[in-house]
């Protein structure tokens, strides 16, 4: 995470002390770098190259307006899943004709705004869907440019919950049925065919299973070509993988998007990715401040102010996340602590067994929280969700204010009597 480091033991990111940050903001915090969410969008432009293509940027990782327009100013396109997400791509100043829409469950009013506004591609998902959209596209008098998600069958070799290319999963359509799909498409009269898309699943570390994804889509497509149906282009989704313990290795974006090029070339066809948690896990961190401690004879609690409703990777996937103190050289307590929230659930915790030297008003960071952490947090336990920081350069921008108290329920009614 080269946007953050240590300047005499205390944790800066970019060129400002995150300390300073919990203290005119307040915790719980979350903290982006916008140079890091760039060289991240930069390292898959360059795997590129020349070669036709686009990197949409999936918003479900992070929808944050402050992180959308950093990347729509960068020429990045975006994945979407919901009528939400192109509005707040809109808002950001992305480009619709860079969008695609992926999503089981489209409704047809979104895709009469999608239709609208001019997307680049829906994303479908099954027969159903295609039917659907081609009515919708016939009300509006428009043709709806589709790619089918096909599921590839193929092993991401990642966790079941994140896993999406099985076919016990229920995205996509099995690949053996895509032909007949496809000959539906061409047949229907405001549909009109762009491309291919897969997502085999997330946080993949490895790449043969996109190198099978891709084999699998690419002898499709070479079928198509002999019903006389052409496609523009293939997107090959999400998914790669990010850096969160010391033993994951993290794959090389560039390296990785050249093998997919060098596998496609020839065909004339465009690439197109939808990365969310490469682009931005490690550009982000949470900022909690610990409350208090205590200890059994076999426990260490540290106590912090965040907790699962702020992130929730930890007790939903068990998913591992580094904790580190923002000031090093705190003289603390030494042990072995499981970092806990204040929520009344035993899964609301951090980290266990994390070796730590810590006192009560110590401030931690749980890194690599920049994707999927405050898109999934929720109000529970009537908490207001922290706010949101965006730096870049020096400057330091609040892209999200904390929730107020009153937020919490000002859509809500007390009973008639
Ligand atoms: N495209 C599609 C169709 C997707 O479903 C996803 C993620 C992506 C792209 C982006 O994948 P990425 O590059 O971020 O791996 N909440 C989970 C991750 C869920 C991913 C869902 N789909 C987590 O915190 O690990």
């Amino acid at each position: 995470m080269a946007a953050f480091h240590y300047q005499a033991n205390q944790l800066f990111i970019e060129q400002v002390s995150v300390a300073e940050l919990a203290k005119t903001y307040g915790t719980p915090l979350y903290v982006y770098s916008r140079s890091a969410i760039e060289q991240q969008l930069a390292a898959y432009q360059e795997g590129l190259g020349d070669h036709p293509g686009l990197i949409c940027y999936a918003v479900k990782a992070n929808s944050n307006l402050g992180v959308l327009s950093c990347l729509a100013q960068r020429g990045a396109g975006f994945d979407i899943v919901s009528i939400g997400e192109l509005e707040r791509v809109l808002l950001a100043g992305g480009d619709p004709a860079k969008v695609v829409f992926s999503g089981v469950a489209k409704k047809a009013s979104e895709m009469r705004r999608a239709l609208e506004v001019g997307i680049h591609c829906f994303n479908v998902e099954s027969a159903a869907e295609l039917e659907r959209l081609n009515e919708v596209a016939g009300e509006l008098q428009v043709q709806a440019p589709i790619s089918l998600r096909v599921n590839p069958d193929v092993d991401a070799q990642t966790h079941p919950y994140i896993s999406t290319g099985l076919k016990e999963n229920k995205f996509g359509v099995d690949f053996r049925q895509a032909r007949a799909f496809y000959q539906r498409a061409a047949a229907l009269p405001h549909i009109r065919i762009v491309g291919m898309d897969c997502h085999i699943g997330s946080q993949l570390l490895v790449s043969k299973p996109f190198e099978d994804a891709v084999d699998r889509l690419l002898a499709l497509v070479d079928e198509l070509k002999t019903d006389g149906i052409q496609l523009d282009h293939i997107d090959m989704g999400g998914g790669i993988g990010v850096q969160y313990t010391e033993d994951d290795q993290e794959p090389d974006v560039r390296a990785y998007v050249g093998l997919l090029v060098e596998r496609i070339k020839g065909r004339d066809l465009a690439l197109v990715l939808e990365p969310g948690r490469s682009i931005v896990a490690n550009a982000g961190i949470l900022v909690t401040e610990v409350e208090y401690l205590k200890s059994n004879d076999e426990h260490h609690f540290a106590i912090v102010d965040a907790g699962m409703n702020d992130l929730i990777r930890p007790s939903l996937y068990q998913a591992w996340m580094d904790i580190v103190p923002v000031n090093k050289a705190s003289v603390g307590q030494q042990a072995s602590w499981d970092v806990v929230g204040p929520i009344c659930e035993t899964g609301d915790f951090f980290g266990k067994g994390r070796a730590l030297s810590l006192q009560a008003g110590d401030l931690l960071a749980v890194m690599s929280a920049g994707a999927y952490g405050f898109v999934m947090a929720s109000n529970y336990n009537s908490r207001g969700r922290p706010a949101e920081i965006l730096v870049s350069q020096g400057h330091v921008q609040v892209v999200r204010q904390r929730e107020t108290m009153e937020s919490l329920w000002s859509l809500e009614a007390t009973a008639d009597a």
